[in-house]
């Protein structure tokens, strides 16, 4: 079985084996268990039986921030963050970001096969037929303020489909979900140029079924008076390999929030804008805007040893490096990095990539970084790549939102038809106060 670095990963199940347990004593009663292990895991679950005596609850694990608990049996993405490997449903990334399309991606995650030549023009029919928002939706975010965030606004206009679609509340209607996947697919590029549009107070561009499905999101952009709008060839293959690169990456916080939201049957655009939601934060998907928020104020190459500095005195962290999961270079900020290249032809380049190839070179080589095995992550490059294209910032965490919404709905649909899957419902270790007496407001000093 190959090895993950976190935890049951997309490997076959495997059948157990008689040596395959762990023989655990407890030290407070004498007592030996067998825990069977399968997978790589115990099951913790089976840490129940382990009881000082009848009245005990039972043997917990505890594990803020889930650093070393599976939360579910996933054959979508495999991650191997020691040797920098990435693959969705068994394609290498390095593979996927040269010879594959984003919506083609999007169908290999969501159905686990490559489509053939009629699957995959089936499909980009049916999403780009997708693509059109209700015109009330229109008044809707015309409701939000003039600089309101468009990742706020993306969120609740997600939420907002919800009310559109009731009937996508029949989550075990496999046709449902299959409708609803086309919807979430082709309405996000338009939601997210509509909120970028607002922003500008521009007019909405509606979309246009010939382009390809990075192309018309270009199109929704960027289109002024021209009568037919065509996107650079190398812009839009750049923006296609970005929303591939962004697509899945496992069980990450807002694929987590999508399957905890979804396993309460919550419909999938409820789900969808609660992933946003978690995406939305510093830590996450909002870190490539933190990252140019740091360029900038770096300021200039020769103050990056100085800055640096000040991240080594904890002030603050070095935004797009370090990841939960990589502790090698994230395999899709090297993709990332030659994009950004091919992006700066077009559009000439980005004054801040110096800065960002300093602050690199100089972590790379201090001991702070490398025995943290912090490494840049793909939020360090697609800030630059962004910008150059003339988004601004606030569009960053947007952008990755259209491309992750493939894998959230994937994570979603195997989440829902896994039998072993329940409300997602964690324990905690209480550790406030036992009963007190009630003091009146009078007698409270
Ligand atoms: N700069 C400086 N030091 C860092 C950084 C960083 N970017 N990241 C981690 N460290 C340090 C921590 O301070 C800690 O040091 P210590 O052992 O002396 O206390 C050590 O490295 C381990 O870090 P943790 O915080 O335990 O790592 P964790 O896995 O919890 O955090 C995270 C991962 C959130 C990505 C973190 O590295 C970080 O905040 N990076 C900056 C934000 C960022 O780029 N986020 C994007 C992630 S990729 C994505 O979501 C698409």
């Amino acid at each position: 079985m190959e090895k993950p670095s976190s935890a049951a990963g997309s490997a076959e199940v495997r059948p157990v084996q008689q040596q395959d347990s762990l023989t655990v004593v407890d030290n407070r009663t004498g007592k030996r268990y067998e825990l069977p292990i399968q997978n790589g895991c115990i099951r913790t679950n089976d840490l129940r039986k382990i009881k000082v005596n009848d009245d005990d609850f039972g043997l917990m694990s505890y594990d803020p921030a889930f650093l070393n608990t599976a939360s579910c049996i996933s054959k979508i993405t495999f991650i191997d963050g020691d040797r920098g490997i990435l693959r969705y449903r068994g394609y290498p990334i390095e593979v996927l970001a040269e010879k594959s399309t984003f919506l083609e991606t999007a169908y290999l995650i969501t159905h686990g096969e490559l489509p053939n030549r009629s699957q995959l023009s089936d499909w980009a029919f049916h999403v780009t037929h997708h693509t059109f928002l209700h015109e009330s939706i229109k008044k809707f975010l015309d409701g939000f303020h003039y600089d309101a965030h468009p990742m706020s606004m993306l969120i609740s206009t997600v939420a907002a489909l919800s009310t559109f679609y009731p009937e996508s509340k029949d989550i075990f209607n496999a046709e449902s979900r299959k409708k609803q996947t086309y919807r979430l697919l082709g309405k996000m590029p338009t939601i997210a140029a509509f909120s970028y549009r607002h922003s500008l107070g521009l007019p909405f561009v509606y979309p246009d079924n010939e382009l390809s499905y990075t192309g018309n999101f270009l199109n929704m952009l960027f289109k002024t008076t021209e009568i037919k709008y065509r996107p650079n060839p190398a812009l839009e293959r750049a923006l296609d390999i970005l929303f591939i690169l962004h697509a899945d990456h496992e069980q990450n916080c807002s694929t987590s929030a999508m399957r905890g939201v979804g396993s309460s049957h919550a419909d999938p655009y409820c789900a969808t804008a609660a992933a946003a939601a978690a995406l939305y934060g510093p830590l996450h998907g909002g870190a490539n805007e933190a990252v140019l928020r740091m360029l900038m104020e770096i300021g200039s190459v020769q103050k990056v040893t100085e800055y640096i500095k000040r991240v080594k005195a904890g002030e603050g962290k070095l935004m797009g490096f370090g990841h939960r999961v990589y502790k090698n270079y994230d395999p899709r900020a090297k993709i990332i990095k030659r994009a950004a290249y091919e992006v700066f032809d077009v559009m000439g380049r980005n004054p801040l990539l110096d800065i960002a190839l300093e602050v690199e070179r100089i972590a790379l080589e201090d001991e702070y970084f490398v025995s943290r095995r912090l490494y840049p992550n793909v939020d360090f490059y697609s800030g630059l790549i962004y910008q150059s294209m003339g988004l601004p910032m606030t569009m960053f965490p947007v952008l990755f939102a259209i491309g992750r919404t493939a894998g959230w709905i994937a994570q979603w649909e195997e989440m829902l038809l896994d039998p072993e899957q329940k409300i997602a419902r964690p324990r905690q270790v209480y550790l406030g106060y036992g009963q007190r007496d009630y003091v009146s407001l009078d007698e409270r000093i």
